[in-house]
């Protein structure tokens, strides 16, 4: 009894009594029924949680590992679960969503108008031809539209692919081809801190760089009424398209393992994958999840603040919520506008109890509350609150224990969700009446969630040491296969030598007593820059395509203080290696080149250049050489093998 710190946060009492899973031993009883038996298990929360057309027979079919199948032969439809079934239950005049936009102003929508309003599109999209299996890309902005774009898809069995509005036009062309879209949904413009900011005029330029023939029509959200360029024949506006049609649309009742939608990510090699997630299972997950990691209740308020274009948006905006009956806040613009109060405020004015952001948010709002008092959060009331949630990337013991005590005032469970686009919802997390929490870790995996840490050959690890974080069992909610690259599924999640563990890509470890979880970050080549996901190859082949300037590329990534991991960039240019104003010029160059290619949240913070990159005799770059000097560190490391070890000095130097 001597370590105390799993001790240190207990369950308030009143929460723990009230919790859906309630206590430690409720927890360890669902987590003992999940491993005597996985697939039962599964199949009652499936039952208890999804309403099914057709019920299904079977729970998992493993007998194509690693394509699993989950409740294949039930039927069943996601907007279905998620709207119609509200208003059955008596809650259609429940408020399912509270918009606020940019400027402040705020709309709610109830569950009977968001069934209206998705049938209306869900019509409107079978008026103009699309059909179960079809794939339609969605480019917009935070929205209800765009929310009720996604469940239209879903009512009429198309599979949705939403694209972040971050990204350009290179990336979002690459997305609709990838997907073989036959529909873009869109918004002529979005408004995020006061700016305007243009959705339609990219989805011209995507179109027109070409390769996007599938796409037979483009969907306006008029959001701004500023002047868009038209495509007659192409393009129509939202208003127009929905105005005639009916608030009634019987769902496209699918198979279970539909794909309900897919999902764009990066990788550590190559071209983003396409995360393909079902039906039924990812919707189960969705709504458990919710539930139990939220602890969610019938009058709880719960906001979400990520964006519908990453998968925290899918699952605990789209999906999650809507499937319990909850009221949720949708928030289109950004933390900083007009001030950086403007969280504080909006869990003060809608009395938020379930707050779910980024640490880089929170670092980012710390950093502001300690310049300026005016928008520090103990000038609002947040006495709403009853839990945070944390997601995206490792949450730092300060932030955490910040979050906790300014937002939280002490009394709120902060619950460090760990999990991926890939695996649909919540891994690793605390369940807030139950678990005990330690600022920094995730704490234990979900109920029915087999996770473990295993060394390269998918041996345990003892706890304490480091290793490859894995999933041993699949779980419903899971990938089921990189949209249309079935063996790059394979190799990337379950290589040959992880024993059919799924591989998470991240590193872990275990602490010996409490057997709580620590994520050490990623093992392969993805950064995490404010929560967003990126490759560095996808940055590298980006500086490269700029064939007037660069010769060679390396990216990697280093710690910053507010964005978690910031992108560094070592540059050989074809011409001769620039200094002073002429770098800064050049490094600019290339910043907006790359924005321009995938997207600002991509642009390089760092820019070094230098004659050469460093390498081996055979002409590898070596990266982790690299990340040491991105770090500021001195080299301690082996470069006995380095072809031109004088190169490391020049890269050191800043320009
Ligand atoms: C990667 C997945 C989770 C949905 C949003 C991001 C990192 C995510 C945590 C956490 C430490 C985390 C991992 C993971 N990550 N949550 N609570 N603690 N790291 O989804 O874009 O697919 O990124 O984000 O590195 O692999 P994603």
């Amino acid at each position: 009894m001597n370590d105390v710190r799993s001790d240190l946060y207990p369950p308030p009492q009143a929460l723990r009594d009230a919790a859906h899973i309630s206590g430690m031993a409720a927890y360890e009883k669902l987590v003992a029924e999940a491993e005597a038996g996985p697939s039962a298990y599964w199949a009652r929360l499936a039952r208890e949680f999804l309403s099914w057309k057709t019920p299904f027979t079977r729970s998992l079919d493993d007998s194509n590992a690693p394509f699993f199948k989950w409740f294949e032969d039930g039927t069943l439809n996601v907007s279905y679960n998620c709207l119609d079934r509200q208003v059955e239950r008596g809650l259609g005049d429940k408020v399912a969503i509270v918009f606020e936009a940019d400027d402040g102003r705020v709309t709610r929508v109830t569950y009977r108008e968001l069934l209206a309003r998705t049938c209306r599109v869900a019509n409107a999209l079978n008026a103009r031809g699309v059909k179960k299996g079809d794939r339609v890309v969605i480019y917009m902005s935070m929205s209800v539209e765009g929310v009720v774009a996604m469940q239209a898809c879903a009512r009429i069995g198309a599979t949705h692919s939403v694209v972040f509005g971050g990204f350009s036009a290179h990336s979002l062309r690459d997305r609709i081809e990838g997907a073989g879209a036959v529909m873009v949904m869109t918004a002529d413009e979005q408004v995020r801190g006061g700016k305007h900011l243009p959705l339609k005029a990219v989805v011209d330029e995507a179109i027109a760089l070409g390769g996007c023939e599938s796409v037979k029509n483009v969907i306006v959200y008029r959001r701004t009424g500023s002047k868009v360029a038209w495509e007659p024949t192409r393009d129509h506006w939202l208003h127009d398209e929905m105005g005639a049609q009916s608030e009634r649309c019987e769902p496209e009742w699918v198979g279970a393992e539909h794909p309900l939608f897919l999902l764009y990510t990066s990788g550590s090699t190559g071209k983003p994958k396409g995360v393909q997630h079902s039906t039924g299972g990812f919707l189960l997950h969705a709504a458990l999840t919710t539930l139990w990691t939220f602890d969610l209740k019938p009058d709880d308020v719960f906001w979400c603040t990520a964006d519908i274009g990453w998968v925290t948006g899918h699952t605990y905006i789209a999906y999650g919520p809507l499937a319990l009956g909850a009221t949720e806040v949708v928030f289109e613009g950004v933390p900083t506008y007009p001030d950086a109060g403007r969280f504080w405020k909006m869990i003060q004015d809608h009395k938020v109890s379930v707050f779910y952001t980024a640490p880089t948010a929170i670092r980012a709002l710390i950093k502001a509350a300690e310049a300026d008092p005016a928008v520090h959060p103990d000038r609002y009331d947040l006495s709403s609150l009853r839990i945070l949630g944390s997601v995206g990337e490792p949450i730092n013991p300060a932030a955490w224990e910040w979050y906790h005590r300014h937002i939280g005032g002490g009394r709120c469970p902060v619950v460090d969700t760990f999990w991926q686009t890939e695996t649909g919802g919540h891994m690793i997390t605390p369940l807030p009446g139950a678990t005990p929490l330690v600022p920094g870790s995730c704490t234990l995996p979900f109920p029915g969630i087999a996770a473990a840490i295993v060394d390269e050959s998918g041996n345990d690890v003892p706890d304490g040491h480091g290793g490859l974080l894995v999933i041993k069992k699949p779980w419903p909610s899971m990938i089921r296969t990189i949209w249309g690259e079935p063996d790059r599924y394979r190799s990337s999640y379950y290589p040959p030598e992880l024993k059919g563990y799924y591989l998470a890509g991240d590193g872990a470890i275990r602490d010996a007593k409490t057997g709580y979880f620590t994520i050490t970050g990623r093992v392969d080549d993805v950064l995490n820059v404010s929560g967003h996901r990126m490759g560095t190859m996808e940055i590298e082949s980006a500086l490269v395509s700029c064939t007037a300037l660069v010769a060679e590329a390396a990216v990697v990534g280093r710690p910053d203080e507010t964005t978690g991991e910031a992108v560094c960039a070592f540059v050989v240019l074809k011409g001769a290696r620039p200094t002073g104003d002429e770098a800064k010029r050049i490094a600019n160059e290339l910043r907006n080149w790359v924005a321009k290619e995938i997207g600002p949240i991509a642009k390089p913070k760092d820019i070094r250049f230098g004659d050469n990159l460093p390498k081996t005799r055979s002409g590898k770059i070596v990266r982790r050489l690299l990340r040491s000097i991105a770090r500021g560190e001195a080299i301690t490391q082996d470069i006995s093998t380095l072809e031109n070890p004088a190169i490391l000095d020049q890269l050191s130097e800043r320009n």
